[in-house]
């Protein structure tokens, strides 16, 4: 009889980003994250008996058999040991969902290795405690998708050493437990400005920080934001939190731009909403800013207290410079069901 195991997963959107890899897909810099609620990926895990010898394995993406991620994801797992039982012993059928539209600019790596990951080390049958199993989860995860380590806990993660956070590390993220109720309550409004794929990968995005000439020095600024965000994300200073997060979302573009293949992934549209979120913000003085990640859709991030200036502030652009805005905020880690 078929064994069937289901998880849903958050995406999160780094507050300090990752940018630049080594060895097995640890990372050249620590990040922060913030975990999102709405966007998510429903992940089904089909474990059936086999009928043959070899790995049998087939993915399915929103019901459609999707062999180009497929291949992806069954490379992922014959890499990792502690999957080789489950690919010796049974005929594997994914099934995952994204709640939110594809190439919406959504990191779905994220969320969908964090469920992959999550469903697999489910069926191992390792009977962990909880904790135990989101850093085991958290571990496998990363080394399919680095920013999906980050998808297991509530609120927001820290992956990476983080000098002054106990237990961080560069194999698996951990949860930032003392939060200011102003960021308990953050919402992220994701302004979809151009849903086209990107011409550039994440992966060659990473690879492209190898021989960076300002790779040291980006390196030693994400370590520096990663220490300064655990202690504002405690305090509650929205004016240090809005300095760190559009440097740190203005860097990472900064760092395609200056790489030796050079590349841009914003568009006009971005910058020019970046420039009215500037206005806004001088204007009103309310606590709002913006991030991005390797794409031009823009996030932004307000407490749910100013939520109704914030929104009608950015659906005034609706159309002439927005797609459409997906309404967001700070969710709870995925969890098996
Ligand atoms: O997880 P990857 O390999 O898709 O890289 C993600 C990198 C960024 O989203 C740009 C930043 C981050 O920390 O999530």
């Amino acid at each position: 009889m078929a064994c069937i195991i289901k998880a849903r997963y958050p995406s999160n959107i780094a507050l300090v980003k990752y940018w630049g890899k080594y060895g097995n897909q640890l990372p050249c810099n620590p990040s922060v994250s913030m975990t999102l609620k709405e966007a998510y990926t429903d992940t089904e895990l089909v474990l059936n008996e086999k009928t043959k010898k070899g790995a049998e394995f087939e993915y399915y993406f929103e019901g459609q058999l999707n062999a180009a991620f497929g291949n992806k994801v069954l490379s992922y797992l014959q890499k990792q040991e502690e999957f080789a039982p489950l690919l010796t012993d049974y005929a594997i059928t994914l099934h995952s969902r994204n709640s939110f539209p594809h190439s919406a600019g959504i990191a779905s790596s994220a969320s969908a290795f964090a469920a992959i990951a999550a469903v697999g080390l489910e069926a191992l049958g390792l009977d962990l405690e909880e904790e135990a199993f989101k850093q085991k989860s958290s571990d496998l995860a990363r080394r399919g998708s680095g920013s999906a380590c980050r998808s297991f806990y509530d609120g927001y993660a820290a992956w990476g050493v983080v000098e002054g956070l106990t237990g961080s590390s560069e194999k698996y993220a951990v949860p930032i437990e003392e939060v200011h109720p102003d960021f308990q309550s953050m919402r992220d409004a994701i302004l979809i400005i151009d849903d086209a794929p990107k011409a550039v990968s994440s992966s060659v995005g990473h690879g492209l920080m190898k021989d960076h000439p300002y790779a040291e020095s980006r390196f030693e600024q994400g370590r520096q934001h990663s220490a300064e965000m655990i202690s504002i994300l405690k305090s509650g200073d929205f004016q240090s939190f809005i300095s760190v997060v559009e440097r740190e979302a203005l860097t990472l573009h900064a760092m395609m731009m200056t790489s030796e293949d050079y590349y841009l992934l914003v568009k006009p549209h971005t910058v020019f909403m970046i420039e009215r979120l500037f206005e806004f913000r001088k204007e009103t003085g309310l606590p709002v800013c913006f991030t991005l990640d390797a794409g031009p859709n823009l996030h932004i991030l307000y407490p749910d207290s100013v939520r109704g200036e914030v929104e009608a502030f950015l659906e005034g652009y609706l159309q002439s410079h927005i797609k459409s805005i997906i309404k967001d905020e700070v969710g709870m880690g995925g969890k098996v069901i």
